[in-house]
């Protein structure tokens, strides 16, 4: 599998204080069967990291990773929650896609309704591929918002963990796929909570079959790797 949504990298979020609970995190993924991550800190307003600190860390990162003798494959990006001008921020590399592809990994406002669509249309005209991060923990949004996702050009990731969820989280989780609307199914791991992945990949695959699962867990992720359109 894939993880395109995680915050591994140590010391830049709320995801990992020190290397000991990354390399944790990490050792952990690749017992579920993850062979590359792509590392995505937050980019909002408690945590303003920007993309050459960034890059920074990511370098003396993956090194102590190689020397530990980690087997897994790390890329960097990152999770930004959406403002106005962010594209410009993109384009001057103060922002970072993921893996410097055309991919960038967007978040809302869990709390207040934001107008989601309207935000994948302004990244999309600026010559991005915007990736909505865990719809489901939007309460605003619902299986309209994600049609309207999809039709402007956007992409839609799910939390693993919503389907390791109460049966009505699973439900709403399951019908996103139902429908065709999602094209990944990531982590979003921090130190402390699980992962999920192997567990949801299993779920996926039960309800859905091995095609598809393989293709939200990883095939459309491959993509990202390879910065395909
Ligand atoms: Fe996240």
């Amino acid at each position: 599998m894939i993880d395109i949504h995680s915050h591994i990298l140590p010391e830049v979020d709320d995801g990992s204080k020190n290397a000991e609970q990354s390399f944790e995190m990490l050792n952990d993924a690749v017992n579920q069967g993850i062979t590359d991550i792509i590392l995505t800190p937050h980019y909002r307003v408690d945590y303003l990291n920007d993309g050459e600190k960034i890059r920074k860390k990511f370098a003396d990162f993956k090194a102590s990773v190689a020397e530990r003798g980690i087997n897994v494959s790390l890329y960097l990006g990152q999770e930004i929650f959406v403002f106005y001008d962010m594209a410009e921020s993109l384009k001057s590399g103060k922002l970072l896609s993921l893996n410097d592809s055309k991919y960038v990994l967007v978040e809302f406002s869990p709390e207040y309704s934001m107008d989601i669509p309207e935000t994948v249309y302004m990244i999309k005209t600026n010559g991005f591929i915007p990736i909505v991060a865990h719809l489901c923990r939007y309460h605003y949004a619902d299986i309209e918002t994600a049609r309207e996702i999809k039709e402007l050009g956007g992409l839609i990731q799910l939390n693993a963990g919503a389907f390791c969820d109460t049966w009505k989280r699973r439900r709403k989780a399951f019908g996103y796929i139902k429908e065709g609307l999602v094209d990944f199914i990531a982590s979003d791991v921090h130190f402390g909570r699980d992962n999920n992945m192997e567990k949801a990949y299993r779920i996926v695959s039960k309800k859905f079959g091995t095609a598809v699962a393989d293709k939200l867990f990883t095939e459309n992720a491959e993509r990202i790797l390879n910065k395909q359109k």
